[in-house]
């Protein structure tokens, strides 16, 4: 049986919501291939869309999207990007339209992240992790607006994180990325408003079995006591993440744009309380 840590569909899924709650809608994924971004896209398939996942890995995602086409009867077009040139972008979107004639959704989920002191990050991995997330976002999100939603409106999820809330330890690059991603979800909500446009994003806490856990930390001996720092005393699961974004692009969240939903199971409340501590525990890993 594979382990949940792969990159397998669930053999299993009981509908909390309406199982064609968004019957025949078109779901562009970056990201989409791993970890959260394959969740998202298998749980917004079991709701009836059809979907586009994108990402650099060409095999990966060709495999994935065998997967997904097999556990959801859906169809799931794999496209290679890379989310830092604008060319390609255009081309991914372009071609997702030229297919499907539509894109409803849009989940900007790449990005890229590793464990560094600000001390010994060079600007250029400092800037490595905010074209990925946060320009790349942004080039995505401008794309589809261009060639689609402009003319048709739609829903936007950026996948942030908590991590700048704190100022979390050996993350300066991927905390500002993010908080940059935040911005940009709130600054297009405004302006695309008017366009019927909801933009939002959604904050995961520590999700197990993602190649994000594993680079943070989760392979370590303090698995054990990150897990006590959490009010819900566990970590997250890619379906809870996965089901939170269909609750935003449902029409029961019709009136919610320019929000940061976290689900986390608490975590950002309690953690990075104490300087040392993390810094002690850093170090470790
Ligand atoms: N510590 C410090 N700096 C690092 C680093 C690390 N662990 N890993 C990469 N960098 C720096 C590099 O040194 C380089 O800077 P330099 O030119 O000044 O030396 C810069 O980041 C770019 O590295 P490079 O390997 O060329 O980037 P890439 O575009 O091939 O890969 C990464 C991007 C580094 C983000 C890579 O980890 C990746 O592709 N990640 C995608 C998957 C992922 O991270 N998932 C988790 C999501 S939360
Ligand atoms: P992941 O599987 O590594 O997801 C990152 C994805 O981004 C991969 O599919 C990767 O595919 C793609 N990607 C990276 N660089 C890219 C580029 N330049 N162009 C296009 N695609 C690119 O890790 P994950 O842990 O599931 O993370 C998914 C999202 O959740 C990320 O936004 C992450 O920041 C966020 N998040 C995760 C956690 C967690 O606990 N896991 C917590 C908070 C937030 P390729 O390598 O094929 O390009």
């Amino acid at each position: 049986m594979a382990a949940e840590h792969d990159d397998y569909c669930l053999k299993e899924y009981s509908h909390t919501f309406l199982p064609d709650v968004l019957k025949d809608q078109v779901a562009f994924i970056t990201g989409g291939g791993s970890g959260i971004g394959m969740r998202i896209a298998e749980i917004l398939m079991r709701h009836g869309c059809d979907t586009v996942i994108c990402s650099r890995k060409g095999k990966r995602l060709e495999e994935a999207a065998v997967r997904l086409r097999e556990a959801t009867g859906r169809r799931c077009v794999p496209v290679v990007v890379d989310v830092r040139q604008s060319k390609q972008v255009k081309e991914a979107v372009t071609s997702a339209l030229n297919q499907f004639g539509k894109i409803d959704i849009l989940i900007n989920g790449a990005a890229g992240n590793f464990l560094s002191p600000a001390s010994s990050l060079s600007p250029n991995g400092f800037r490595t992790v905010m074209e990925i997330d946060a320009i790349g976002a942004y080039t995505v999100s401008k794309t589809v607006y261009d060639l689609w939603m402009k003319e048709h409106g739609g829903n936007i999820v950026n996948i942030s994180a908590t991590l700048y809330y704190t100022g979390t330890v050996l993350q300066v690059h991927a905390g500002a990325a993010k908080a940059a991603i935040d911005a940009v979800t709130r600054h297009l909500a405004v302006e695309w408003g008017p366009d019927n446009i909801r933009v939002n994003s959604l904050a995961p806490g520590p999700i197990e079995g993602t190649e994000g856990f594993r680079k943070l930390g989760g392979r370590s001996p303090y698995v054990k006591s990150m897990v006590e720092t959490i009010p819900m005393k566990r970590f997250g699961t890619r379906t809870e993440i996965a089901e939170a974004v269909v609750y935003l692009c449902s029409p029961s969240a019709s009136y919610i744009t320019g929000s940061i939903l976290v689900v986390d199971g608490g975590q950002w409340m309690v953690s990075g309380r104490s300087l040392s501590e993390m810094m002690s525990r850093a170090s470790k890993l």
